[in-house]
């Protein structure tokens, strides 16, 4: 690809996966989710925006060829010759250990959340999708994914403690999206996903009727989270999905029959209906809109007495 951009061309949809917690299945979903999407047909980019590198790997691109995610934040030039093609539709930009740097080299610098922008900008009319991997910390880099995105998407395990987590996040977007310190008033969450998810727990299913309950009774606010889901389905805990990353492949090449392939194709089903682009380089794409299934249950305190009001 080269970089001779119609600047007039509609802006990618980005959507940061971020949890500052870690483990949760941020990365795994980042990739999976983006390989279905992609298989849906649309032009999708991966941007792995942690030093673990992990979607690097897991998209088996070596990252020590070519330029890195922590080039491009300190010069954007070259962003769309940068990115390397994974698979048909499917594009990324590695990480790079330097990155873990970046918080300390942008410290000073006035344009230090705008970094990731520039790079997005550049991918205007050449992709559909952006899907960032965020680390598990809400430092400089979340910031800057975070200032760039219109979505933000939770990935989380459904236990107590990771309610409280989530209660922070939300206060964390809240904060971004409008105040005195607002760094992106568009930004929205999209909703959470539910990983590693076991579905036969009775304290699973507490958790996310909390989370549903929380969710719905958030509708009429004017929060960032008014549109949020608990997307279904939750992806199931599968051995495929931990294996595939060895293999430096997506769950869709490694194990396409396995229960992982079924349950990120799904949810890119779900994600996908009401965020279709309205145009595409190939033409106009129908536009859809979901909303939850939606549960009660008396523990919504937990999420509540940790979020915003
Ligand atoms: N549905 C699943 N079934 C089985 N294993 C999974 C599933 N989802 C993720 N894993 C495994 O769990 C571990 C953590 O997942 P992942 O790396 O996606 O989390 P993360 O939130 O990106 O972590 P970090 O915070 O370190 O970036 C990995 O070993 C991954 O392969
Ligand atoms: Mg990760």
């Amino acid at each position: 690809m080269n970089d001779s951009v119609p600047s007039s061309l509609s802006k990618p949809r980005c959507i940061a996966l971020m949890n500052q917690k870690g483990g949760v299945g941020k990365t795994t979903t980042t990739i999976n989710l983006a390989a279905a999407i992609a298989q849906a047909g649309y032009r999708t980019l991966v941007i792995d925006l942690d030093p673990q590198a992990h979607a690097t790997l897991g998209l088996g691109i070596d990252g020590a060829e070519g330029r890195s995610i922590y080039d491009l934040i300190h010069d954007a030039t070259d962003a769309v010759a940068s990115a390397r093609e994974v698979s048909p539709n499917l594009l990324a930009i590695a990480s790079h250990t330097d990155l873990a740097a970046t918080e300390t080299e942008l410290a000073a610098a006035e344009d230090r959340l705008e970094r990731m922008k520039r790079v997005i900008a550049a991918f205007a009319g050449r992709v559909d999708y952006v899907l960032i991997d965020c680390p598990p910390s809400l430092g400089l880099l979340t910031l800057n994914a975070l200032a760039a995105a219109d979505e933000v998407l939770i990935p989380m395990q459904a236990h107590f403690l990771a309610l409280q987590g989530v209660g922070k996040l939300l206060e964390t977007v809240k904060l971004l999206a409008s105040g005195p310190q607002a760094i992106n008033p568009r930004l929205k969450v999209a909703g959470v996903v539910l990983c590693m998810h076991d579905a036969a727990s009775t304290h699973t299913r507490e958790v996310v009727a909390d989370l549903d309950a929380f969710f719905e009774g958030g509708r009429a606010s004017e929060s960032p989270w008014t549109g949020a889901v608990v997307f279904r389905p939750a992806i199931r805990r599968n051995i495929k999905l931990a294996e595939s990353p060895s293999f430096g492949k997506t769950i869709f090449d490694y194990a396409p029959l396995a229960s992982g392939a079924e349950d990120y194709r799904a949810l890119a089903e779900a994600f996908l209906a009401g965020r279709r682009p309205q145009t595409t380089p190939q033409g106009e794409v129908p536009l859809v809109v979901t909303r939850p299934s939606i549960s009660n249950a008396e523990k919504t305190e937990a999420a509540q007495a940790s979020t915003p009001a």
